[in-house]
């Protein structure tokens, strides 16, 4: 996850691969309300991990509902609709799905069962409305006090044990504002439906329709029986009783799916991109999204949970399209918009005012900032794509949705743009609503011009911190790391493995160029094994100094360093990062600590670890490590003529990074605009 202030995205051009969806966010807290209110233990697949999973997941824990993680299986023990806690204070960040209907369910359950209930968020959650909801439980008898502004979260649902409802009459509901509402009554009142049937009647047009399918298949699940009768009325049989369906399965979340059905329409030119974890048995409405990337010029193909989507027509077919059935995966369509052949003209979007944030008005501001000229309306979004692209820093409105369809903006330069546009998504971990590493499966499968993927190089000698800075920086970027003293240390581990003498260059070599060398966080796989610990040891340190100053070895080193610069970035430390490996490097910086203050470091670092060490001896074998690593014909340790010195001998790590980061800063475009 990049929890970072921003991540900025270089030009992209083209996309292959496979994506594993992460699960459905909808049917995820759907089905943990359901198996927390149900009899029984409900077995959940393939659940979806993010922040309003979590939020769901701490309330059910608050109202006393066993949770048991087991692997990729969840066991939710539920309530079987008697309440076992009857007071409690919910924190549910900004997540709707979980806002709603525990409402409604702990609306009706305090009204019988007695009880006191506080339901609330994040700010943005006080200022999505819920009015339609109180107004449709009041009459039934449930008490709901507003705690801030009428008709806004936070919430206080009350009552006495022993209290009735009434139901006797149709509970009346305006669907025109979010079908949550309605999602809300159908997910609460068969608590209440064992002696009579409920009847709820909506007012006004019924938007996002697909979601309230998707309630209706997992009520039945739960052996809820709903008879519809158009959208305008819902009956829930009499008798009705939530029971367990044993184990369910989450689909993977067609809205997620989105963003990769677009990107294989813009830039999947070789080879279709795949996308499994729904398809097209998939009960979710999101899943229509595809008949309108199909519109456009998409080539889809698909089948049971799975999608395979290549580019068709290029540019993009501009569309005009009622979005009223797709409301989430809409947003999708007004960023491709920007590689169509004419304005893009998207209706039947009011409910995009009351969602994470007014996605009007933040989608219109944020294309502009890409050079698109939009159009917005109370219920319409008209986007023509740039005449001239911009680098543009967008704002994401901590709206998972802005930050993963505006990445997509990144493929400027399939549209033409020239030059090629980098992109920088502000607050690029509020993705973690529902799909957490996003940003990673999107690099995952993304190709850049290496020439456009900035590389900054850290070189400079043992123990002087280029490791620990480099690694620091990165992370502080969200770009990848490449520690390049340990693909040298990896090689002379694996000859030594493979029993090949240390002077024997060719034989070296063979070793290095088939080296199975695998990078995850921290730690260092060599051909299937965690070598990280043995990597690290001065041993293995002082064999690599040798196999390094072997010419062979480093050119058979050399393409599998080049592969590191990879979307979003690089920051490579070593000691020919800038002389050799990318003289092209968008910045060079090279550390100059004295040998006394880097012998202290490494005797501090050993001591730490309990090793034994002398400050002398450690000081003569740094010197001696430089002087080969100075003094060897390949490559020799020594400072880019374009470098820039640091002596960081009196800073700190968080110092150093700061002085790199300003200097990067003073090179970035998107930082100078
Ligand atoms: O940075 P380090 O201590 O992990 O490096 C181990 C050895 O590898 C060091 O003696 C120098 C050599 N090396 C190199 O020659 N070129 C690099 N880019 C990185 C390391």
């Amino acid at each position: 996850m990049f929890d970072i202030p921003h991540l900025d995205l270089p030009p992209l051009r083209g996309a292959a691969g496979r994506v594993r969806l992460p699960g459905s966010k909808s049917i995820s807290n759907r089905v943990l309300l359901l198996a927390g209110l149900a009899e029984g233990e409900t077995e959940v697949h393939d659940l979806l991990g993010s922040d309003d999973t979590r939020v769901m997941l701490q309330a059910l824990q608050a109202l006393g509902c066993g949770l048991q993680r087991d692997g990729a299986v969840l066991r939710v023990r539920g309530l079987g609709g008697r309440l076992q806690v009857h007071e409690a204070d919910l924190f549910l960040g900004n997540a709707g799905t979980a806002m709603r209907p525990l409402t409604a369910a702990l609306a009706v359950l305090a009204a019988t069962q007695g009880g006191r209930f506080t339901l609330r968020g994040v700010p943005r959650m006080h200022e999505r409305p819920i009015g339609d909801l109180i107004h449709a439980l009041r009459p039934l008898g449930c008490s709901i006090d507003e705690l801030g502004q009428p008709g806004y979260p936070p919430l206080c649902v009350h009552g006495q044990a022993g209290g009735r409802l009434q139901t006797q009459q149709p509970i009346r509901v305006r669907g025109d504002v979010s079908s949550q509402f309605l999602t809300a009554l159908l997910l609460a009142l068969p608590l209440v439906a064992d002696a009579a049937p409920v009847v709820i009647e909506v007012d006004g047009e019924l938007i996002s329709k697909p979601y309230i399918e998707i309630t209706l298949k997992l009520l039945a699940r739960f052996g809820i029986a709903v008879q519809r009768d158009g959208w305008r009325r819902f009956t829930i049989a009499q008798g009705s009783r939530y029971r367990t369906p044993g184990a369910i399965h989450v689909e993977g979340d067609a809205s997620s799916a989105s963003y990769f059905v677009a990107l294989g329409a813009i830039a999947a030119t070789r080879s279709a991109l795949r996308i499994e974890g729904v398809g097209s048995d998939s009960i979710q409405g999101d899943i229509a999204f595809v008949d309108a990337a199909r519109a456009m010029g998409a080539e889809v193909q698909s089948g049971p949970g799975w999608i395979e989507v290549r580019r068709g027509r290029w540019p993009l077919r501009a569309l005009a399209l009622d979005c009223n059935h797709i409301p989430d995966a809409a947003m999708t369509l007004a960023v491709m918009a920007l590689y169509a052949d004419g304005p893009t003209r998207l209706t039947g979007i009011a409910s995009w005012r009351v969602k994470e944030t007014d996605r009007i008005a933040a989608m219109a501001t944020e294309l502009r900032k890409l050079g698109a000229a939009v159009n917005a309306g109370d219920d319409f979004i008209e986007v023509a794509p740039p005449a001239r692209w911009q680098a543009a820093a967008v704002d994401t409105y901590d709206d998972h949705r802005m930050a993963m369809c505006l990445s997509l903006a990144a493929f400027n330069p399939l549209a033409g743009a020239n030059p090629a546009q980098p992109l920088r998504i502000r607050d690029p971990q509020c993705v973690a609503k529902t799909f957490p590493d996003y940003f990673e499966t999107l690099f995952g499968l993304v190709q850049a011009d290496p020439a456009e993927v900035p590389v900054i190089t850290v070189d400079g000698p043992s123990a002087s911190g280029k490791g620990t800075l480099a690694a620091a920086l990165a992370r502080r970027l969200g770009w990848h790391f490449l520690d390049s003293g340990a693909v040298y240390r990896a090689t002379a581990l694996a000859a030594g493995q493979a029993g090949v003498a240390l002077d024997d260059e060719a034989g070296v070599a063979r070793v290095a160029a088939a080296l199975d060398l695998r990078f995850d966080g921290s730690r260092i796989w060599l051909a299937g094994h965690d070598v990280s610990d043995e990597l690290r040891r001065e041993s293995t340190g002082a064999l690599a100094s040798r196999v390094a100053a072997l010419p062979a070895v480093r050119r058979a080193l050399h393409a599998l360093q080049l592969s590191f610069r990879r979307a979003p970035g690089l920051v490579a430390d070593g000691r020919d990062m800038g002389t050799v490996v990318f003289p092209q490097a968008t910045l060079k910086v090279f550390l100059t600590a004295s040998a006394e203050e880097r012998a202290k470091r490494r005797y501090k670092q050993l001591i730490s670890k309990g090793i034994q060490a002398s400050i002398a001896d450690l000081r003569a074998d740094i010197e001696a490590r430089d002087a080969r690593d100075q003094s060897r014909v390949a490559a020799p340790l020594k400072p880019a003529e374009d470098a820039l010195r640091l002596d960081n001998s009196q800073l700190g790590i968080d110092e150093s990074v700061d002085a790199v980061q300003q200097w990067w800063q003073q090179r970035n475009p998107l930082d100078r605009a």
